[in-house]
């Protein structure tokens, strides 16, 4: 077999469309820009991943608890996290094509052409300067270096640029059946406030002693200037969060700790070394004193998949602020005076993964092409080309496929019989249409890992053929064995015990 050459970010849109993954938003009205929904595979396999991702948190950290915050909160919760006020990308417009673009985007652009050209030094001097400009929030200063750099619009290809301005990513809406009483509200931008609110809640409620985490699950809305690249960059996305509380000065040693834990989590569930690596920040937002990303190698390039920062006591100490309730914690554990450590706000180490990112890494790095043949020099007409998803089997939307090879005989009563005592235990999939080979295709297409074919030996013996995706190849076990078989193969067992 030989791998196809590089798969194109188009590949993965189609197919993910074509085999029910992801299909865009509304799309009998043209779709609505970055948002998208899932189909029947594609909800299968992201449920799969938030449950490996929920297991490996709440499961194997008896001090990770869950919780299932609201996407509505109070709206001074984003005045206290600086949301209101900084969670801004700096857009501007070209006059003559009237797109949008997002300013630091082009300049980024820009210095990548410049390290691809070998010019390293002054790529780094461009981002230091447009880091600079933006960190004085000099915009005027963002729109002279753009044209300074000749940066020109790739539809209309002029330098015919509006002034530089702030845009806020937050969605808002009204809460309130009344125009006078009601308020403005925000969809959430991120999950992680609604830990940060309920930090005392559970700590109380749970008997929680630090160094505890709280993990969640949930959607949030950015109103993203330039949403482009897939489910990469969504305007309604899920993020994977958990914010861990430990004592103040313990948090590079626990920073340290999630990020390795983190990474052995995405090789785990499939994701190659060669394809994953730590993209450390070197400028950290003000509340940070550690970060780093866990970035992907995407078809269009390594780019940012999680999170990890270290964010010091920056939001708790916010939230006493705004709220006036304090928001510390008394750890009674001795210090080395023999003394209790006593109240203080804890400090966050934070992990945040997009589940959408995560999707996508674990689609694209699935999607396989082979052609066979090849290597045995064959004539090209009677090469065959295979593509088929080489997704982990604990996360693939179904485990076994069962296909009588016939419907008659009898066959269709038998196969019947093996999803009965298959289906209580694993997601199975049940076929007579068409010729076996095209339901082999079809499975593989989906990237379910065992195929069983119910033939007329099975009615005399028992014995079923186990067909598997990524070889191809069959062997014949007893009916009786067949749950055990599978059970091993498609075990979320075999990706938690690496982590
Ligand atoms: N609480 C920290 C936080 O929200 P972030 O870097 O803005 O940090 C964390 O987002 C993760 O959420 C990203 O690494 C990415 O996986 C995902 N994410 C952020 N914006 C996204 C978007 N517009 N579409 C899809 N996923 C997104």
């Amino acid at each position: 077999m030989t791998p196809a050459p590089e798969t194109s970010l188009q590949d993965i849109v189609s197919h993910a469309k074509e085999y029910g993954f992801v299909f865009p938003s509304s799309e009998i009205y043209d779709g609505l820009q970055a948002v998208y929904d899932y189909g029947q595979n594609g909800v299968e396999l992201k449920n799969n991943l938030k449950n490996m991702w929920w297991k490996a948190m709440t499961q194997l950290n008896d001090n990770v608890v869950g919780i299932d915050a609201a996407i509505f909160m109070h709206p001074l919760t984003w005045k206290a996290s600086g949301h209101v006020d900084g969670f801004n990308d700096p857009m501007i417009d070209n006059k003559d094509s009237k797109k949008r673009y997002r300013a630091d985007q082009l300049l980024e652009g820009k210095a990548e052409q410049y390290a691809n050209n070998g010019e390293a030094e002054k790529a780094q001097a461009l981002l230091n300067e447009m880091g600079r400009l933006l960190g004085a929030n000099d915009l005027e200063g963002v729109r002279s270096l753009i044209i300074a750099e000749d940066i020109k619009c790739p539809v209309s290809n002029t330098l015919n640029w509006t002034e530089v301005r702030q845009f806020n990513l937050m969605f808002s809406t009204q809460i309130g059946s009344v125009a006078e009483d009601s308020t403005t509200v925000y969809l959430r931008p991120e999950t992680a406030q609604g830990i940060f609110v309920n930090f005392l809640n559970v700590q109380k409620s749970g008997r929680m002693k630090i160094p505890f985490g709280i993990a969640q699950i949930g959607k949030a809305f950015r109103n993203e200037i330039v949403a482009k690249q897939f489910i990469f960059r969504m305007r309604e996305f899920e993020q994977m969060e958990m914010q861990f509380f430990v004592r103040p000065g313990t948090e590079m040693n626990w920073y340290e700790q999630w990020r390795d834990t983190r990474l052995k989590f995405h090789q785990a569930i499939g994701l190659p070394v060669s394809k994953l690596k730590f993209h450390i920040h070197e400028k950290l937002a003000h509340y940070a004193n550690a970060a780093v990303d866990i970035e992907y190698q995407f078809p269009f390039g390594f780019r940012e998949m999680e999170g990890i920062h270290s964010r010091t006591n920056f939001d708790l100490t916010q939230h006493q602020e705004f709220s006036k309730k304090k928001q510390q914690y008394f750890d009674n554990d001795l210090d080395e005076n023999g003394k209790p450590f006593g109240n203080y706000i804890p400090y966050v180490v934070e992990t945040s993964v997009g589940a959408d990112r995560l999707f996508l890494a674990v689609f694209c790095n699935a999607f396989t092409k082979e052609t066979s043949g090849e290597a045995d020099g064959r004539p090209s007409e009677t090469l065959k080309e295979r593509t088929y998803l080489k997704l982990h089997p604990a996360l693939a939307p179904y485990k076994a496929a069962i296909l009588p090879i016939t419907k008659k005989d009898g066959l269709p009563e038998k196969a019947r019989e093996v999803e009965k005592l298959l289906k209580t235990e694993f997601r199975v999939f049940y076929e007579e249409k068409d010729a076996i080979g095209k339901r082999y295709t079809r499975q593989d297409l989906i990237g379910t890992p065992f195929c069983i074919a119910i033939d007329h030996q099975t009615l005399e013996d028992n014995t079923v053929t186990i067909r598997h995706r990524d070889t191809t190849e069959q062997e014949r076990v007893h009916i009786s064995e067949l749950k055990a078989k599978i059970a091993y193969e498609v075990s979320e067992q075999r990706i938690l015990e690496l982590i």
